[in-house]
């Protein structure tokens, strides 16, 4: 970094690295910000550093006979940032192997513990959400973004070692993929002066000559790639202005879609267990240490939970089924259901959680309840929808079969109310070439909630979007 010192970036480490046994006898250099520091008597200070790199910290041991130690290390406060070199030691203290004995300890910059808001003590996770800035400095938020990131690559992983392409969709769109109506408007228009004709906002003047919106969904542009590269999948921001406060909705939310041509109901339900048995097996395997802080902190018994997932293979239930199990169960359902109706968060949880206790794939939901581009089953009432439900979170996974056929898809529109004109495109995809093909969509966020134990999805993103909220 500095040119005055241009041996040090050669034995910079993590903290992660630093904390190995094979590193003892080296002489290194640490990066990063204070935890806590805790003064002895004997003439030595004791400094936690976190770097990021993994939850625990290294431990640092200064002297007071460090030139800048009473100007600067006896100052140390929570949160200050530094850089610190010497010889890694074996540790004498349980807990860890090793410890570096600074040689040097330069402050880089300080964090004045009258307005640092991050001081030892616990602070709620509402709290830290007025903190987003901060709170990826504790331990939470630090094992959160790492097991975010396991998942993320595990995603990538998974679904190249399957064959699967990965595919950018736009983000700007003119259509409506789930039909919810919850799209955010994209334009340009004047919003103090919008053009009006027939007594109508005039769109053909807006950007792009028409509506636009940010997309809910990449699935009908994944459809396009799987109808010509056969199995894709897209990972992307998608977005949704549902007024819900839940602790399970987010306005702007990352959602993976594969989508594969040839591929039945059954083949993408099979596809939708092997990945998520996939992301279990891999942050359970490659996430261990923040994996065992939210066992430890967050909901005790979590892995024994998740690791019992991979044990066996998930259950599945039509939906007519589970209605019938719902009626019969007893509940006092806040909702009553009954044959056609949409289920809710308290439906969901009981199959999953008390009925089944583990992942659950529902499948024919009623065509009524369900978007156009969803298969008609020959039953004439349902279509080869598929919702996977697990444990403490409800849906994770939302997909079908898409339907195939001209002349059924054209009449579904009409029954729904949707111009051909808008989806042209969509329809020559049954125009020319038509073949069977499914996809899902799962929400990385629900997920990371459903993993980490954490009960409010808002601390399951960086930085939440939610109705009223958008700072940071
Ligand atoms: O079930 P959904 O609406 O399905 C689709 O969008 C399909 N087009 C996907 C496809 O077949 N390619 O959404 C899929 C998943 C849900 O199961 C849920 O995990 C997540 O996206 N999700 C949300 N996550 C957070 N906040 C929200 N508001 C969400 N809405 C959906
Ligand atoms: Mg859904």
């Amino acid at each position: 970094m500095s040119s005055a010192h241009p041996s040090s970036a050669m034995r910079w480490i993590s903290v992660a690295a630093a904390r190995q046994a094979e590193h003892i006898g080296h002489d290194i250099e640490v990066r990063g910000w204070v935890r806590t520091r805790r003064d002895s008597k004997g003439g030595f200070s004791f400094i936690e550093l976190n770097d990021g790199s993994s939850l625990a910290n290294l431990q640092i041991i200064a002297s007071a006979t460090l030139p800048n130690y009473a100007s600067d290390i006896a100052n140390l406060s929570v949160g200050s940032s530094i850089v610190a070199s010497g010889q890694l030691k074996a540790s004498e203290g349980s807990g860890q192997a090793t410890e570096l004995v600074a040689g040097s300890l330069r402050v880089i910059g300080t964090a004045d513990p009258q307005t640092y808001p991050l001081q030892k003590k616990r602070h709620t996770f509402e709290k830290l959400r007025e903190w987003a800035h901060l709170r990826p400095r504790t331990n939470s938020f630090g094992a959160m973004a790492r097991v975010r990131n396991q998942l993320s690559m595990s995603t990538h992983s998974f679904f190249q070692e399957e064959g699967f392409f990965y595919l950018n969709t736009p983000i700007i769109t003119a259509s409506d993929c789930e039909g919810a109506g919850q799209m955010f408007r994209v334009t340009t228009l004047p919003l103090d002066k919008l053009p009006i004709k027939d007594g109508k906002i005039d769109f053909a003047q807006d950007f792009f000559g028409k509506s636009a919106y940010l997309t809910v969904s990449g699935q009908l542009e994944g459809e396009i790639y799987a109808t010509a590269l056969g199995k894709v999948y897209t990972f992307g921001p998608t977005f949704r202005a549902e007024n819900s406060n839940t602790s399970r909705h987010l306005a702007e939310f990352w959602m993976i879609e594969p989508e594969a041509a040839f591929f039945e109901l059954a083949d993408n339900m099979a596809l939708a267990e092997r990945y998520i048995q996939r992301l279990l097996n891999d942050v359970l395997t490659h996430s261990s240490e923040d994996m065992a802080f939210f066992d430890e902190r967050i909901q005790p018994g979590l892995r024994d939970s998740l690791a019992a997932v991979l044990s066996k293979p998930f259950q599945h239930l039509s939906y007519t089924e589970a209605v019938e199990i719902l009626e019969r169960s007893g509940e006092k359902f806040e909702y009553p259901c009954s044959w056609g109706c949409d289920l809710q968060a308290e439906h969901e949880r009981y199959l999953t959680e008390k009925y089944i206790q583990g992942p659950l794939i529902l499948y024919n939901y009623p065509r009524s309840i369900k978007p156009f581009y969803m298969r008609c089953n020959a039953d004439g009432r349902t279509v080869a929808a598929m919702d996977v439900l697990v444990p403490g979170v409800g849906e994770i996974i939302g997909g079908s079969q898409r339907e195939e056929r001209l002349d059924v898809l054209l009449a579904r529109m009409a029954e729904m109310g949707l111009h051909e004109q808008d989806y042209w495109w969509y329809l020559d995809l049954r125009r020319f070439g038509t073949v069977p093909h499914s996809g899902f969509g799962l929400g990385l966020e629900r997920v990371v909630q459903w993993v980490t134990g954490l009960t409010n999805i808002r601390d399951c993103i960086p930085f939440p979007r939610t109705p009223g909220s958008a700072e940071f």
